[in-house]
């Protein structure tokens, strides 16, 4: 008979598994339909474009962007106020982080259509403290003869967020971190802040164990755990009912549910037996991280977010481009209350100064995972 021991550890296994490509179940829609060949036989270029943008990683997958087509070739962007993460991101710094990476992957894809894009970040204003029903961006796209793009758009549908376990004995070289840190910070835009890394033994154990005991923490906050539930998605009807989220697949799914391993109470209950198998599982990869990165900005305006996501999605396709696997490891640098020892302890360890961390990452190499959800198209135009 399976013990319950048992049951749990096959539990540990399934965090953040994303439904497999191909396999909607129920006449549901494919979750990972949007991977493959996106904008095909899109006339629009902004629709080309989009199909690209909304493949950008983000704070929970909550996908929270909103398009409005204007005229032949603007389109206003907006943040979807309703799926911010307020608890664990009080400020939306996170999610403007998103909207970035969104705008980057967007400009990448109008390039190969030859098409510039003209953007104006926050054009009525940089809201503060919390975003607003304001466009966080107004986007032009004008030809421009013999525009070509950029070489990284081809990884746009490659780059995953890797939450395996990593290979401990294989950090990036500094040739990787170097080029790494030259698609951020030389390319004549706006970015102003650092590149920063860590390989060696002391600064990587000390960035473990921080990391790790930021995630212990936030196991232990039930706001955060309230939220992170909200956007968990189990098994694989739900993730393709949903197609945003945290997918968490795998064929034990079906019993843990049974089981009420995955009820709102357990997974909200920093006691339970699911949050402490699922800990113990994130402190192995915590442990397994051969080497850590991260982004500063020297403000931290809603405008210097923005920016720092865009120079975040073209440090994470280079690292695709390098065979590099990377993972954001956020709990730390997050500006709630609960956490603010280890938020402080991070800015110093990370030697912040008068900067703000905006991204930490897990950086190496690791088995490839599959990607993760996407809504359709339509989901992100507003009539
Ligand atoms: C600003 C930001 C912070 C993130 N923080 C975390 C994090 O702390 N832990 C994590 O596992 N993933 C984190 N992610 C990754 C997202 O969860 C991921 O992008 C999203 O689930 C979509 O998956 P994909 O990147 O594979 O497309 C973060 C992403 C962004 C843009």
């Amino acid at each position: 008979m399976t013990s319950r021991r048992h049951v749990l550890s096959l539990l540990a296994a399934a965090p953040f598994a994303p439904a497999l490509a191909g396999c909607a179940p129920n006449n549901l829609p494919d979750p990972a339909a949007g991977w493959r060949d996106p904008g095909a036989g899109e006339t629009d270029p902004r629709r080309f474009a989009l199909a690209h943008a909304i493949l950008a990683p983000n704070p929970h997958n909550t996908q929270p962007w909103q398009v409005e087509f204007i005229g032949e070739n603007e389109m206003a962007l907006y943040c979807d106020l309703d799926r911010r993460l307020p608890f664990t991101d009080p400020f939306d710094r996170q999610i403007t982080i998103g909207c970035g990476c969104f705008l980057e992957n967007l400009r990448l894809a109008a390039a190969t259509k030859g098409l510039y894009t003209q953007l104006n970040q926050f054009p009525e204003g940089e809201p503060t403290p919390r975003l607003d029903a304001r466009p966080i961006a107004h986007v032009r796209l004008v030809p421009m003869e013999g525009y070509i793009g950029d070489p990284s758009f081809a990884e746009i549908t490659s780059r995953r967020t890797n939450r395996n376990i990593y290979d401990v004995t294989r950090a990036p070289s500094a040739e990787q971190f170097e080029e790494l840190n030259s698609v951020v910070t030389n390319t004549g835009e706006e970015y102003q802040g650092e590149v920063r890394w860590a390989a060696d033994a002391e600064q990587v154990a000390q960035l473990r164990d921080l990391v790790w005991r930021a995630f212990e923490r936030e196991m232990q906050t039930v706001g955060a755990l309230e939220e992170t539930f909200q956007w968990l998605r189990f098994g694989r009807d739900a993730i393709a009912e949903h197609r945003d989220g945290l997918g968490m697949d795998g064929a034990m799914m079906p019993l843990f549910k049974a089981l009420g391993f995955l009820s709102h109470d357990a997974m909200t209950d920093p006691n339970s037996q699911s949050n402490k198998t699922a800990l113990a599982d994130w402190k192995k990869k915590a442990e397994s991280a051969p080497a850590f990165l991260w982004m500063t900005t020297t403000s931290d305006t809603p405008n210097a977010r923005m920016t720092a996501g865009r120079a975040y999605q073209r440090l994470a396709l280079a690292a695709q481009g390098l065979g590099l696997s990377i993972h954001p490891w956020s709990q730390a640098l997050q500006e709630y209350e609960e956490m603010a020892d280890l938020y402080a302890e991070a800015k110093q360890l990370l030697s912040a100064g008068d900067q703000t961390v905006q991204m930490l990452v897990r950086i190496g190499h690791a088995d490839p995972v599959p990607p993760s959800a996407r809504r359709e198209l339509g989901d992100f135009i507003r009539a």
